[in-house]
């Protein structure tokens, strides 16, 4: 099975990559690294499938260089990866861990020994729990510790990274783990979901401050977006829909962009808020170098009277699933990628920093036969193609994931990647879908 797309589809220069996350895959217990709230999330009850941890993971702190050569050997340009904080800060301040160090700084070099372009991602979602434990996203000071970690890490992989993000996916940091409590600190509490709302933007723009006071000009931020879509439509769920946009979809990218929140969102969220935030938004706003987007699926809401705010409650969709559950809807990438463009970011370059899809693949005579996610990825290149032939300035796509990895609150239980990890032995092998984008992306 072959793609039907592919490099020859988009402008030249365009780059495409694989994108991984250092709590999914490295194995957190080696190295010398701190714990994280990850790790305690995982060990009280109920919160991740099996109660699995990302301490041993795909051991990609040992195999690196194996996964690095699966990254260049689908002839893929870049790579997106991003440091563990408590690995290279095990209290989250103070003294660094050189070991930490020292991994990431060889990665580095191996991707660029290999041709690849490192895409730094400065957090995603590894918060020290020395820091978790003054109240993390929730306590001001996060935006302090975000610059100096993120100043330690730029002065010692500046000089050869692509790219850096500040933040991966704000709305997962901030609401999907202080008010819907599905990911960790788990918190289901509107007050700290607000202070989280806010500071995960002030910490994203000390980290740009802190770096551009270096000279750094590739700095950006990673959003993710999910397409919201009202039940029906009467006026009430249209408007449920646009409080779900405007909490998901809006409120990081009006910050960025317009130094506001969007009305929607903060009048529920503003008694909550965090006193004095409105003195805030000067920095938040502060020029970007790109804008990475993230896209996976849509979500229908109906509104739901009987709730407190945002009184949202969940449809079920009609459209294929994938394993996560979630509808498969590319119109919702090329919609967002030409909205965006249009309403918030101009001619900004935008990449599609994650897409992808988890599906139940077995691992047979030696082989993983994945036509779902080679269809799904063939559909969301097309959806991406469709957004660059309508003018917006898209620089490449991120294919998440590389690995079958630690899929968070469902532990190992989703399989995301392009290679096969077999959870006991941890071999890779890879899938289909890696053949058919290798044969998609090689040059003559
Ligand atoms: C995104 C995360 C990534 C992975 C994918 C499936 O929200 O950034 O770590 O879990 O979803």
């Amino acid at each position: 099975m072959t793609l039907g797309i592919g490099r020859q589809d988009f402008p030249d220069g365009f780059l495409f990559g694989a994108a991984t996350s250092a709590y999914q895959i490295e194995g957190s217990s080696f190295g010398g690294a701190g714990p994280c709230h990850w790790d305690s999330f995982a060990a009280t009850p109920g919160n991740v499938l099996g109660a699995e941890d990302g301490g041993r993971a795909c051991d990609h702190f040992h195999r690196w260089e194996e996964d690095l050569d699966l990254v260049a050997g689908a002839w893929l340009d870049a790579y997106r990866f991003s440091v563990n904080w408590a690995r290279v800060l095990p209290e989250g301040t103070g003294p660094a861990n050189p070991e930490g160090l020292d991994f990431y700084d060889r990665l580095v070099d191996g991707m660029l020994a290999r041709g690849l372009r490192p895409f730094l991602t400065l957090y995603h979602w590894d918060m020290p729990s020395a820091l978790a434990m003054r109240g993390g996203w929730t306590n001001r000071d996060v935006a302090g510790w975000f610059a100096d970690y993120a100043r330690l890490v730029h002065a010692r992989l500046g000089d050869r990274v692509e790219t850096t993000a500040t933040i991966n996916e704000p709305w997962c940091v901030a609401w999907l783990s202080h008010f819907l409590g599905a990911h960790a600190p788990g918190l289901r509490d509107i007050r700290a979901a607000a202070h989280a709302m806010h500071h995960v933007l002030l910490a994203h723009a000390a980290g740009i401050e802190a770096l551009r006071a270096e000279g750094d000009a590739t700095l950006g931020i990673v959003l993710n977006f999910e397409h919201a879509a009202p039940a029906s439509d009467t006026p009430a769920d249209n408007a449920a829909a646009a409080r779900a946009d405007a909490i998901y979809n809006r409120w990081f990218i009006e910050a960025l962009t317009r130094g506001t929140y969007p009305e929607e969102a903060l009048s529920g969220l503003l008694p909550h808020m965090p006193q004095g935030w409105e003195a805030d938004m000067d920095r938040i706003r502060a020029p970007l170098d790109w804008l990475g987007v993230n896209y996976y699926t849509r979500h229908i809401y109906r509104d739901d009277p009987g709730a407190p705010w945002p009184g949202l409650a969940d449809v079920e969709g009609p459209l294929p699933k994938t394993s996560m559950g979630w509808e498969i809807y590319p119109e919702g990438l090329t919609g967002f990628l030409t909205r965006l463009a249009r309403d918030h970011v101009g001619s900004l370059p935008i990449y599609v920093t994650e897409n992808g899809a988890s599906f139940d693949d077995r691992l047979e005579g030696g082989a993983v036969d994945d036509p779902g996610r080679i269809a799904f990825l063939a559909a969301h290149l097309a959806a991406t193609r469709d957004a660059v032939a309508a003018g917006v300035n898209l620089r490449g796509f991120f294919y998440w994931s590389l690995l079958d990895n630690y899929e968070w609150a469902f532990g190992y239980a989703r399989r995301f990647g392009l290679v096969h990890v077999d959870r006991r032995t941890l071999n890779r092998v890879p899938k289909a879908s890696y053949h058919a984008l290798t044969a998609a992306l090689a040059k003559a």
